[in-house]
């Protein structure tokens, strides 16, 4: 079983900072499932790529202090460019946005001048300023389905993500060639070990994963939607196959479940861990509040551009 780690004593007094921050700054604080069990307790909002975009577009907050990545702390600033957007790291960035910078991408998509093109929410604001609609995990197959049947499509940047909604949705993608390089370390034969180790288990995977973790898996979404599976399931013990911080959420709903994390491909390394999500911590939070800064910018036309692509993924709920 997986033990949430509470927040050690050391951590009290930085909580107790942030919480009094949140109050003179009127501020909202935004947190990912893959933030440290800490960061996760104190936000005021915890969920996927998806939630954390629809509570940033609706937030009466006048600052936003977002523990996440880079994209989705620039997601919230495209949605409220009158509110001052903080995060803990500015440098936590993602390598699914990092592969598809906008220059190659524009390059990329000339050669497609009849598609529509859907863009995955793990991209630059630049990547979002040359896509039609933008979609999560969670509503990738919506919005795909939202084309009419025989409309031409790109989907961009995760060629995993994107392979598995071609197979949900019948459709022909055509594929950037991005991965998620936490995702697609996990080893396909050490979670057939494990499977055999658990033959009770069912297995829970996130659609960033390549295809042979997915055909072993008995569901694939988002990582909400990983959680609501691992509500409903009857079975006890849930192997899950995404980045482990989702596990502190999950073992809160299901204490009595025993919840396994699928390991990467190498024994010695936490190449499950995403780097990047992990930068942030609770004293880089606290600070981060206390001088309000780093702040996340876009250059108003830049975010005007983005912001219609969002609007339009937002639109369909
Ligand atoms: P979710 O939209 O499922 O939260 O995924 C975001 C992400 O970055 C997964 O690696
Ligand atoms: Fe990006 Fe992968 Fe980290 Fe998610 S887990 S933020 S897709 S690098």
């Amino acid at each position: 079983m997986i033990a949430s780690t509470p927040a050690a004593a050391a951590d009290v007094a930085l909580v107790a900072e942030i919480e009094r921050l949140r109050r003179d700054l009127n501020a909202v604080i935004l947190a990912h499932f893959y933030q440290e069990p800490a960061i996760q307790d104190l936000a005021d909002h915890v969920g996927d790529s998806l939630f954390l975009a629809q509570r940033a577009a609706a937030t009466a907050a006048e600052v936003i202090v977002f523990a996440g990545v880079h994209f989705m702390a620039e997601t919230a600033k495209i949605l409220n460019p009158d509110k001052q957007v903080l995060v803990p790291d500015l440098t936590a960035g993602c390598s699914l946005a990092d592969g598809c910078p906008a220059d190659q991408f524009a390059t990329w998509l000339a050669g497609y001048p009849d598609h529509k093109v859907v863009t995955y929410i793990n991209c630059s604001a630049a990547t979002k300023a040359l896509s039609d609609i933008i979609c999560t995990s969670s509503n990738a197959v919506r919005v795909v389905e939202s084309f009419p049947a025989g409309q031409p499509l790109v989907f961009a940047p995760d060629r995993f993500l994107g392979r598995w909604v071609a197979e949900q949705t019948g459709r022909d993608l055509v594929l950037w060639h991005g991965s998620c390089e936490v995702h697609e370390v996990f080893s396909a034969i050490r979670l057939e070990e494990l499977r055999e180790a658990h033959p009770e288990a069912v297995v829970a995977a996130h659609p960033e994963c390549p295809e042979v973790i997915l055909d072993q898996a008995d569901h694939v979404g988002s990582t909400s939607s990983i959680l609501a599976f691992a509500r409903r399931t009857p079975a006890r013990e849930i192997i899950v196959v995404t980045e482990p911080g989702i596990l502190h959420q999950m073992q809160k709903e299901n204490p009595g479940k025993v919840l396994i994390p699928a390991p990467g491909a190498d024994e010695t390394c936490s190449c499950n861990l995403c780097p990047y999500m992990r930068k942030n911590t609770l004293a880089k939070l606290a600070a981060c509040m206390r001088e309000r800064r780093p702040e996340v910018l876009v250059a108003p036309d830049l975010a005007a551009r983005a912001l219609a692509p969002l609007q339009r993924m937002l639109a369909l709920g």
